[in-house]
């Protein structure tokens, strides 16, 4: 069920961590590879040999290896996973990665990590009860992180309470419940647009832009690759959609698309706004070609266009999610929300003209989503496929 995963295993300091070379094995046997990170006071618990046997993996628990000075680096490690898992995550190193205390490899290595994180805290009744770890799982919890609760039972104090880390096939359990729901949609009911507008002039000229509609069919691939229904609003590109389950409607201007958009939208649970949407449209559109006059140069007045992503926004219902794109070139993570909360979106991908490899015709994007609370998740330069497999992974995390 996890087969491919990679898996970063971090292990802290405390008596349940002699449980996570059982969790390693049962990730292992799932078809998962496993790295393990242990704090120093970890191997106080457990020995780096038995994980690493048990891995095959070196175990990572210091910044340099000591005799060759090699450095291991948190990014790389952080960039490698599809998931985090901390079990046992003691009340100290909860606290640390809360506060971005980044004081050894495990705390580099969350902080760093761009996937899903998974906390599974193990810790004594008292320490479990008191505010301050309360408040730090609260944190860990609005930055995103999935906290896997501790259960109540007998702790190694021999006293009786809520402390006790969840059983490894527990955590397992979450992890492929968790990878199953963000990989399928079946059921789910798309309505994404792509490209751009073209706002007519005359019959042979019209108000354009560069946008070439990839990220929007990679979307629109990838999610009817999950197994949804799409209807793909397009404006005019050069891309024919490939899968089966993909609905095209073909659209030129912008109140085509908002139609279009309008009458799908009842039957939509995920919106999409990936199309590049013309903000002025000429106030006549010309039946017959405008000519060269002489000496006249001609005026074209424009009218705003309607906003498709903020008409779907006011037009939402419980249950439907809407997903934005920003492309800005300053202020650009206070610009996006701005927008997100502006159209009522739940989500907006944002991706800034500065950077190498983003924007309009690249096969690459580089994105950052931002969710209503403001919390970003800054991706990496990749295919606009894995961005589109990113950002639906997201979706799905919202949902
Ligand atoms: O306001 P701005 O154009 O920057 O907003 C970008 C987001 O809004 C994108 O998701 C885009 O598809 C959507 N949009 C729209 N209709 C417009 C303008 C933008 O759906 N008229």
């Amino acid at each position: 069920m996890l087969k491919g995963k990679h898996i970063v295993l971090g292990i802290t300091g405390g008596i349940a961590a002699y449980k996570s070379a059982m969790l390693a094995r049962l990730l292992i046997k799932e078809g998962a590879e496993v790295q393990i990170v242990m704090t120093p006071s970890a191997k106080e618990f457990i020995t780096p040999v038995t994980l690493s046997a048990l891995t095959g993996k070196p175990v990572v628990s210091e910044f340099f290896t000591a005799n060759t000075g090699e450095w291991h680096s948190h990014v790389d490690l952080g960039l490698w996973a599809d998931a985090m898992v901390i079990a046992p995550a003691t009340a100290c190193t909860i606290g640390k990665m809360a506060n971005g205390v980044a004081d050894n490899m495990l705390v580099t290595t969350y902080l760093s990590a761009k996937a899903p994180v998974f906390v599974a805290p193990a810790m004594d009744l008292d320490m479990m009860a008191h505010p301050s770890t309360t408040r730090n799982i609260n944190l860990l919890r609005s930055y995103g992180n999935h906290i896997i609760e501790a259960a109540s039972g007998e702790l190694a104090s021999h006293l009786c309470g809520k402390g006790r880390m969840q059983e490894p096939e527990v955590i397992v359990n979450e992890l492929i419940a968790f990878f199953n729901k963000s990989q399928s949609m079946k059921g789910e009911k798309l309505l994404i647009t792509a490209g751009p507008t073209y706002e007519k002039i005359d019959p042979v000229r019209f108000i354009g832009n560069y946008s070439t509609g990839k990220m929007g069919y990679a979307i629109a691939e990838e999610a009817a690759a999950r197994g949804a229904e799409v209807t793909l609003v397009s404006g005019p590109v050069s891309l024919k959609a490939q899968h089966p389950s993909i609905k095209v409607i073909h659209v030129e201007s912008a109140r085509q698309m908002l139609d279009a958009c309008k009458e799908a939208f009842p039957q939509t649970n995920i919106a999409i706004m990936c199309a590049a949407v013309a903000d002025y449209a000429p106030n006549v559109q010309a039946d017959k070609k405008i000519k060269r006059e002489k000496d006249e140069i001609p005026v074209i007045n424009l009218v705003k266009n309607p906003d498709i992503a903020a008409t779907l926004g006011s037009e939402k219902k419980d249950g439907q999610i809407i997903v934005g794109f920003a492309l800005e070139t300053d202020n650009e993570q206070s610009n996006a929300l701005d927008k997100l909360h502006r159209k009522n979106l739940d989500m907006i991908a944002l991706n800034s003209l500065r950077t190498p490899g983003a924007g309009f015709g690249t096969d690459t994007n580089v994105l950052t989503l931002i969710c209503k609370n403001g919390f970003a998740t800054e991706l990496p330069l990749m295919t606009k496929a894995e961005a589109a497999s990113q950002l639906l992974d997201a979706i799905c995390r919202i949902k």
